[in-house]
């Protein structure tokens, strides 16, 4: 060994020096929990591919919106799923469509104590499963998506929400949803951009959760996984055209995108840990072959080490009160 001695196990040797020293941590504020309310349910239901994960009735997401503003959590991601769908998806656009009237529900109860987000996409409220309006042919027609896109936005926005969470890929989407909002009055309701969104299997389990049928798949508008720089681009033209925050996702596939976009653009940067990491640690800890607990906090320490300053998890309420009782 050389001398002096360097020895890095000296900065190891128990858990307060370990606690001193750590470069990464992770605080509740800084994770946000997607909530699934479903039109007409009575009691909220489980969703068998994501176990611990529900589907609310509009009562039960007030209650469980609560708890997460207790726990600490930074933000709510909300998803509906509509009763019944249509080609155009208009059940998102209507202003007492199940997303909007959730999102009134829970602003109502939890007013600016968290940051009340929506999803904004038309694959939960579309007969197709797309993520946008097809053109005769069956392909997906980008620009009539965008003028969709806009509206749905202002009808999130006039329900109350803060921050809206273009999904869908389309290329100017935040453009539209930006140039909507502020046209509408809605100057200060921000834009998180999906910025950099793979065709991923990882979104198997949201399917269920939200009872989309896709027929096809989503190549020709999300990413192909194969590529690192066209994440950068993506992320690049949705700060141009007015990003307030960028995510990332899924997450732990791609930590070297989430790490490559936090070093190329100053705002915020998100991680969407998706349906199909948290199945996979759920499915392999109720096997007894992993430690849950360690897992959970394992994939959201790296996901922050990675440069992810939001984290949307599932885990996202228990996982808030864990830390809040380690740190
Ligand atoms: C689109 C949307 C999806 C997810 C979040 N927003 C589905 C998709 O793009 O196929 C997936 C989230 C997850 O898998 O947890 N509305």
């Amino acid at each position: 060994m050389p001398y002096p001695e360097i020895r890095p196990r000296r900065l190891r040797r128990n858990a307060a020096v370990r606690r001193l020293v750590a470069e990464t941590r992770v605080a509740p504020a800084e994770l946000v929990v997607p909530m699934f309310v479903k039109e007409g349910l009575t009691e909220p239901r489980a969703v068998a591919s994501l176990p611990g994960v529900l589907q609310h009735s509009r009562d039960s997401l007030r209650k469980a919106a609560v708890e997460a503003v207790q726990a600490g959590v930074g933000g709510i991601m909300l998803f509906g799923v509509p009763a019944t769908r249509d080609e155009t998806g208009s059940g998102g656009l209507d202003p007492d469509g199940i997303l909007n009237v959730a999102i009134r529900d829970v602003i109502a109860e939890v007013g600016d104590s968290t940051v009340v987000m929506g999803d904004l996409c038309l694959d939960e409220f579309t007969s197709h499963g797309h993520c946008g309006l097809l053109t005769p042919e069956g392909g997906v027609d980008n620009d009539a998506t965008l003028a969709a896109y806009a509206e749905m936005a202002v009808a999130q926005a006039d329900a109350g929400v803060h921050v809206v969470g273009p999904s869908g890929m389309m290329d100017g989407q935040v453009g539209a949803v930006r140039r909507a909002l502020d046209a509408a009055g809605h100057q200060d309701v921000s834009v998180l951009a999906y910025a950099a969104k793979y065709a991923s299997a990882f979104f198997g389990p949201f399917r269920d959760a939200v009872e989309s049928a896709l027929d096809g798949d989503r190549c020709t508008y999300q990413q192909d996984p194969a590529n690192l720089r066209e994440s950068l681009r993506e992320v690049e033209l949705d700060v141009a055209e007015g990003a307030d925050m960028v995510m990332v996702k899924p997450a732990l596939p791609y930590l070297d995108v989430v790490s490559a976009v936090r070093a190329a653009v100053d705002v915020p940067v998100a991680a969407y840990q998706v349906s199909g990491e948290y199945a996979m640690v759920e499915a392999a800890a109720a096997n007894g072959w992993i430690d849950r607990e360690r897992t959970m906090l394992e994939t959201l320490t790296s996901i922050r080490r990675a440069g992810a300053q939001i984290i949307l998890t599932y885990w996202a309420v228990e996982a808030a009160q864990l830390l809040r009782e380690r740190y």
